[in-house]
C-alpha cells in the first residue's frame, strides 16, 4: 500500500460567475478542490494550510476513519477548528471501501465552495465487481453543487441570528459552473465519449441543502455504489442524490452521436406545499461523442426531461430501490442478527421555548431536534478532547432512546449516546407525518449501515417481517423520505465520538442532530489511540 500525500492551501480566491465577481474560500486555487486518488489499503495524508480568514476544519465524507477519531473533522466534534495561518495534517487508511467519496470543509458553511471527490479504486491487480469501465480518463466526475453570490459564512450566520432558513442558493453547478442555461455562463463542463462505451461517472451532491435530480438525454445509467458501498446493478434514468449522496453509474454510450445535456434540478421534497422553496433552475454540463470536429461546433446538445420538484415518487423509487450486492452462497449473513441497542429518534423541527431570562428569543425562531433535544456543539474543547481526558462538563451521556411525548418542549443541550464498543445498534428514524417535513439526509460518521426498511408514514413496532436482513444497501447518508422512516443497524465497531446529523447545512447550526460516544461501556475514552502532537487547540 502506498502513501498518498496532499497538501491543501485553504485561501480566498475571486471567481466570476452569474455576471458577477464573487470571492470564495478554495483550496489550492480550485473550484472544485482537488480530487484525492487512492487504491483500497492506502494511506493518506493531507496538511491542509489555513491561509483562509476563518476557522476551518476538513471531513472526509464516508471514510470509517477506523481507530484514526482525530482525522474525522467536524468541528467541535472531534477537534477545535484550524485558526487561521495554522494547519493541521489529517492522516487516516482507506480500508474495506471502494468506489467514490468526497471531502468537505466541516465547519461554518465552508463547505459551499470547499469540497473535491475523494476516490477508492479497487487494489492493484483488483478488478471492479461490475464491467470494467473503457472510459475513466478524463475522470467523468460530476461534483453538483450550489452557488451563493455572497459570502457563504455571512449567509449562515443572517440565517441564524434571523431564524430563517437559507435555502435558496443562487445557482446549481457542474464542477464548479452553472452551464450555459445560466446567464453569464462562463464555460460549460464537457465530457468526450466514445461511441459504444461504458463510462463510469462518478456523482456527488456536494450542495448544502439540496436534494438533486441527475440525468443523461438520451442515456440510461447502471448505479454500481453509492456512498462507496457496492450495489447490485440497478437500472434507471434518473439519480436521486440528497447533499452527502454519492453514485457511481455506468452509462453506455449508445445514442446516436451527437451532445446531450447532462442536468440536474431540485428535488424539492416539501413542494407543492407552503413550505416549499424550489429553485427551479437546472444546471448543465455536456455529454459530447466525439466524433468530427465539425458536429461538435454544430450540435444543440439535446436536453432530458427533468422530474418535476415534487416528483417525491421518483426519489422514492429510486432509494427504496436500491439493493446491496447479492451475498455469495454459504456466506455468513452480512447483517448481524442479533440487536443490542435499540432506538427511535424522530426528526424534528420547531421552535425552542423562550427563556424567562431573555427579554427577547428572536434569535431562536427555528430550531430542530433528535428526540426533543436540539444538539449544541461545545465551544471550549472537541468532544473527543473531553471523551479521552474525561473532561466532566463537555457533555453529558443521556441523549434518549425515545422521543418525549408529544408536546414536550424541546430542550437544547451537548448530549450524546454511549455504545459499548462492538455492539449492534438498530435506529428507526423518523420524519414527522402530522406536519409538512421534509426529506432529511441524516449522516452517520465513523460507520457505514445497513438499510433494513424504508416506509410512508408512522412506522409500525414490531415490523420484523419486513426487514431486508439478506442484500440491504450499505450507505453513510439516509434520506428519511418525507412524511415516512426507515431502518438502519450498524456494528459500533470504532472508538470515538461520532456525529450523526442532517447534511442539510441548514440544520446543523440549528440542532438537528447527535453524537455517539463509542468506548467499552465503563471507562469514556477507553481504546482510544492519543492526539496527533499538531491537533489544534481551541
Ligand atoms: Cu459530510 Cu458531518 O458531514
Amino acid at each position: 500500500a502506498a502513501i498518498a500525500n496532499y497538501t491543501f492551501t485553504v485561501e480566498s480566491m475571486r471567481v466570476s460567475q452569474l455576471c458577477n465577481s464573487t470571492d470564495i474560500i478554495a483550496v489550492n486555487g480550485q473550484l472544485p478542490g482537488p480530487t484525492i486518488e487512492v487504491n483500497e489499503g492506502d494511506a493518506v495524508a493531507v496538511k491542509v494550510i489555513n491561509g483562509s480568514p476563518y476557522n476551518l476544519t476538513i471531513h472526509w465524507h464516508g471514510i470509517l476513519q477506523l481507530l484514526t477519531p482525530w482525522a474525522d473533522g467536524p468541528s467541535m466534534v472531534t477537534q477545535c477548528p484550524i485558526q487561521p495561518n495554522s494547519s493541521y495534517t489529517y492522516r487516516f487508511n482507506v480500508t474495506g471501501q471502494e468506489g467514490t467519496l468526497w471531502w468537505h470543509a466541516h465547519s461554518s458553511f465552508l463547505r459551499a465552495t470547499v469540497y473535491g471527490a475523494l476516490i477508492i479504486r479497487p487494489k492493484n491487480g483488483t478488478a471492479y465487481p461490475f464491467p470494467a469501465p473503457d472510459q475513466e480518463v478524463p475522470i467523468a466526475l460530476v461534483d453538483t453543487g450550489e452557488w451563493w453570490s455572497r459570502n457563504v459564512v455571512d449567509v449562515e450566520s443572517d440565517a441564524v441570528s434571523s431564524g430563517q432558513l437559507p435555502r435558496v442558493s443562487d445557482a446549481f453547478t457542474i464542477n464548479g459552473l452553472t452551464g450555459q442555461l445560466y446567464q453569464c455562463a462562463n464555460e460549460t463542463y464537457t465530457v468526450d465519449v466514445k461511441p459504444n462505451t461504458r463510462v463510469l461517472l462518478r456523482v456527488i451532491n456536494a450542495g448544502l441543502n439540496t436534494h438533486l435530480f441527475f440525468k443523461v438525454a438520451g442515456h440510461a445509467f447502471t448505479v454500481v455504489a453509492v456512498d462507496a458501498c457496492y450495489t447490485a446493478n440497478y437500472t434507471t434514468d434518473t439519480l436521486v442524490l440528497a447533499p452527502g449522496h454519492t453514485v457511481d453509474a455506468l452509462m453506455f454510450t449508445n445514442a446516436s452521436a451527437g451532445s446531450y445535456y447532462m442536468a440536474v434540478q431540485a428535488y424539492d421534497s416539501l413542494s407543492p406545499t407552503t413550505m416549499s422553496v424550489s429553485d427551479e433552475t437546472t444546471a448543465t454540463a455536456i455529454v459530447r461523442y466525439n466524433t468530427t470536429k465539425s458536429t461538435k461546433t454544430t450540435v444543440t446538445p439535446v436536453m432530458p426531461s427533468m422530474p418535476t420538484s415534487s416528483d417525491s415518487a421518483t426519489a422514492n423509487a429510486f432509494y427504496f430501490g436500491l439493493r446491496g450486492p447479492a451475498p455469495s452462497p454459504g456466506a455468513p449473513p452480512a447483517v448481524p442478527s442479533k440487536v443490542d441497542v435499540n432506538m427511535t429518534i424522530e426528526l424534528g423541527l420547531g421552535q425552542l421555548p423562550c427563556d424567562s431570562t431573555q427579554s427577547s428569543c428572536s434569535g431562536k425562531s427555528v430550531a430542530a431536534a433528535m428526540n426533543g433535544v436540539s444538539f449544541r456543539l461545545p465551544s471550549q474543547m472537541s468532544l473527543l478532547e473531553a471523551q479521552y481526558n474525561q473532561t466532566p462538563g463537555v457533555y453529558t451521556a443521556d441523549f434518549p432512546d425515545a422521543a418525549p411525548p408529544s408536546g414536550t418542549p424541546m430542550v437544547e443541550g451537548t448530549k450524546v449516546r454511549r455504545l459499548k464498543y462492538n455492539s449492534t445498534v438498530e435506529i428507526v428514524l423518523q420524519n414527522p407525518t402530522a406536519f409538512p417535513s421534509e426529506n432529511h439526509p441524516i449522516h452517520l460518521h465513523g460507520f457505514n449501515f445497513f438499510v433494513l426498511a424504508q416506509g410512508l408514514g408512522n412506522f409500525t413496532p414490531g415490523n420484523v417481517s419486513g426487514y431486508n436482513l439478506v442484500d440491504p444497501v450499505s450507505r453513510n447518508t439516509l434520506a428519511v423520505p418525507t412524511g415516512g422512516w426507515a431502518v438502519i443497524r450498524f456494528i459500533a465497531n470504532n472508538p470515538g465520538m461520532w456525529f450523526f446529523h442532517c447534511h442539510l447545512d441548514a440544520h446543523v447550526p440549528i440542532g438537528l442532530g447527535m453524537v455517539f460516544a463509542v468506548d467499552n461501556g465503563t471507562t469514556p475514552g477507553s481504546f482510544l489511540p492519543p492526539p496527533p502532537a499538531d491537533l489544534p487547540q481551541c
